[in-house]
């Protein structure tokens, strides 16, 4: 009979010894869930042994019994700790694998920026926009009404020709200045009004270093009850000094058909005036023709060339720069 018992025994023990040795030797948690399942589970190597306890001496089945929980607590333990152990080099291989080499040299990326012609229309909005104004656009395809008979061009005015404006087949043409969107604006809305309007235009110009057949304005146009010259020239004044600093400037009489009286304005730059923009009050006839009175509203409108404030602000000798698309030029700005 003893010799039966210490068959068991040895068995136990061998089962402790096989399952230290694999245990030992796991690296993943999967893995030694399925040994735990094994050496643990109700179908493993151990309630077998028991089984064969029924052959025993009653007084020796005590010492199996307690041998076999000593056995199997002996494993839990092991499993135990080699959990811990598996799942903290996870944690660490983890960590590992997630830190920033901050010495690492960085990824380049090109930064673009804006083109000097965009950067001064916003520079430009943003005076008028502080000044209360709000943006509003225009088509760049017109019909001869906005763009000269509702700004009070008499029908044989010079611009109309096909020396100066470019006719679609269809009988309308490429808007000649942004200030139709003058017409256009009035006709939506009511006074009063402040906006500030940017654009592309179109001339059959000849291009050279200060001509472009396609070229940007901005347009400004105000009214309400009560408006002066005053207010023109106060506009004007604060918008100058706001992009060029504190500058000299100078008001000269002129003349545009939807403006009465006009004037055009330089500025002294680096010791030259330079001619800037074209500005008036808004002739009343322009009023009529959108149906606001006359007598009740009043207002004042400006024009100014984009390319004329970038060229002067960057001192831009050619206006083609300005549309060479040329890397080493438009990297300065
Ligand atoms: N539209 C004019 C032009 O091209 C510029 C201009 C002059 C606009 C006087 C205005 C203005 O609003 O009042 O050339």
């Amino acid at each position: 009979m003893a010799a039966q018992s210490n068959e068991l025994e040895s068995q136990l023990d061998a089962i402790r010894q096989e399952a230290t040795h694999t245990i030992a030797q796991t690296t993943t948690l999967d893995q030694l869930e399925q040994l735990r399942v094994k050496y643990l589970g109700k179908k493993g190597p151990i309630p077998q042994v028991l089984g064969g306890m029924g052959k025993l001496d009653p007084a020796e089945r005590p010492r199996i019994g307690a041998r076999a929980n000593e056995v199997k607590e002996a494993i839990q333990i092991e499993i135990d700790q080699k959990k811990a152990a598996l799942q903290t080099a996870a944690i660490a291989a983890q960590l590992e694998s997630e830190t920033i080499d901050v010495t690492m040299p960085g990824v380049g990326r090109p930064q673009g920026r804006l083109h000097p012609l965009n950067s001064t229309t916003d520079q430009v909005l943003d005076i008028f926009v502080g000044l209360g104004y709000m943006v509003a656009e225009g088509p760049e395809m017109e019909t001869d009404y906005y763009n000269f008979e509702a700004l009070n061009f008499l029908p044989d005015h010079p611009a109309r020709d096909m020396q100066d404006t470019l006719y679609l087949p269809d009988g309308n043409l490429l808007r000649t200045h942004t200030s139709p969107v003058q017409i256009r604006y009035m006709e939506a809305n009511d006074p009063p009004i402040r906006v500030a309007v940017p654009g592309r235009t179109y001339r059959r110009d000849t291009v050279d270093a200060t001509h472009s057949a396609v070229f940007h304005q901005i347009e400004i146009l105000a009214i309400d009850e009560g408006l002066t010259f005053t207010d023109l020239k106060g506009t004007i004044k604060v918008f100058l000094q706001e992009l060029f600093g504190e500058v000299e400037i100078r008001f000269r009489p002129s003349f545009f058909p939807f403006t009465e009286p006009s004037a055009e304005v330089d500025v002294k730059w680096k010791g030259r005036w330079l001619e800037i923009l074209g500005c008036g009050m808004v002739d009343p006839n322009v009023l009529k023709a959108v149906g606001y009175d006359p007598e009740v509203y009043t207002g004042f409108a400006a024009g100014f060339g984009v390319e004329r404030l970038a060229m002067v602000l960057h001192q831009i000798d050619d206006i083609r720069r300005l549309y060479s698309s040329d890397l080493r030029f438009l990297k300065q700005f």
